[in-house]
């Protein structure tokens, strides 16, 4: 076994040099394993990715070599519903540009009109990417009174769950209706910069973006655009487009809320991510079907 436990990411040089003779990798988010690092894998058979998002991996270039490549979907859904309702509740009651104002001491007490947020109840939450997590954001979105849009290519339901009420609605109608915008499509050629300067424009003055999926779904520079010239009410983010680097413009923003990639950061979810990633590699080491194969 060779465990890289340093506070840095591998490079890929790194990468390259200790694949080799390994049968298995079990690689965390920032690991890129491209083309060159799995063709310098000669003896492996599975890269176990401790994520559910893989596009870190180049899939064909291992599905090429006959190397299967396993996820941890499921196991992380809750976690990350509840993170996005907590980045949801925090950009439109203004708690963390609340937390700094008390915080620098220019907090001068209550006023009846003081930083005045934004009801839930009654508004649309519209959803892009309607699978395991979309539809565990959904979920909750009825104990907040919120009616739910959705655009998705096509429904699964979520595995255990009952299926959510919500509406289907193409993408312009669930941007200029929408009264918050939160995004959980996977990062693929299609869905990199979903969310441009057009799309901000289509939405609201008055919505607000949430993205606890992938950074890249989202042109930053576009955003910032958009949160400095009122096009859009706020935004709140837990990815970024080149983590752990923050857009500058976003730091300078108050409405706009940064959280460092938490959407699965508890111990109880991270332990059964790591664990299912472990099984996954066990499985397919003995010859098994692997638990979890990305699709
Ligand atoms: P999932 O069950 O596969 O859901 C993704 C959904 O997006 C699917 O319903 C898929 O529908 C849809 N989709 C894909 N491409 C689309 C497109 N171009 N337009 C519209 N819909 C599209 O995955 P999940 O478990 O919910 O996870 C979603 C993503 O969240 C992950 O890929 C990962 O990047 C991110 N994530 C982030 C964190 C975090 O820490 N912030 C934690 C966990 C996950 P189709 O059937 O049409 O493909
Ligand atoms: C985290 O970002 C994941 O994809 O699991």
């Amino acid at each position: 076994m060779d465990l890289h436990d340093g506070a840095a990411y591998l490079t890929h040089e790194e990468l390259i040099e200790r694949v080799r003779g390994k049968q298995g990798i079990i690689a965390l988010m920032p690991d890129v394993i491209d083309r060159e690092v799995i063709a310098a894998g000669d003896d492996l058979a599975v890269i176990a990715v401790v994520a559910v998002g893989y596009n870190n991996v180049d899939v064909a270039a291992a599905r090429e070599r006959g190397v299967t490549v396993t996820n941890t979907p499921d196991v992380l859904t809750e976690a990350t519903a509840n993170l996005t309702w907590a980045l949801i509740l925090d950009i439109t009651r203004r708690i963390s540009e609340g937390d700094r104002l008390v915080r620098s001491g220019r907090w001068r007490g209550f006023a009846f009109d003081f930083m005045l947020g934004s009801d839930l109840v009654g508004k649309q939450l519209g959803i892009i990417g309607f699978g395991r997590i979309g539809q565990a954001v959904a979920a909750r979105a009825r104990a907040f009174g919120m009616r739910v849009a959705y655009l998705s290519r096509s429904v699964r339901a979520a595995s255990g769950g009952r299926p959510v009420e919500a509406e289907p609605m193409a993408i312009d109608r669930l941007l200029s209706t929408s009264d918050v915008v939160s995004l959980h499509v996977p990062l693929t050629p299609e869905t990199r910069h979903l969310i441009d300067q057009a799309a901000l424009a289509r939405m609201k003055r008055s919505a607000y973006l949430i993205n606890a999926a992938r950074g890249p779904v989202v042109d930053e520079s576009a955003l910032v655009w958009a949160l400095s010239n009122g096009i859009i009410s706020g935004a709140a983010l837990d990815v970024y487009e080149e983590e752990p680097t923050v857009h500058p413009g976003l730091l300078r923003l108050d409405n706009v809320v940064l959280a460092p990639h938490l959407g699965s950061s508890t111990t109880e979810t991270r332990t059964a991510m790591a664990d299912l990633a472990v099984r996954n590699v066990v499985a397919v080491l003995a010859g098994e079907p692997p638990l979890t194969p990305v699709p």
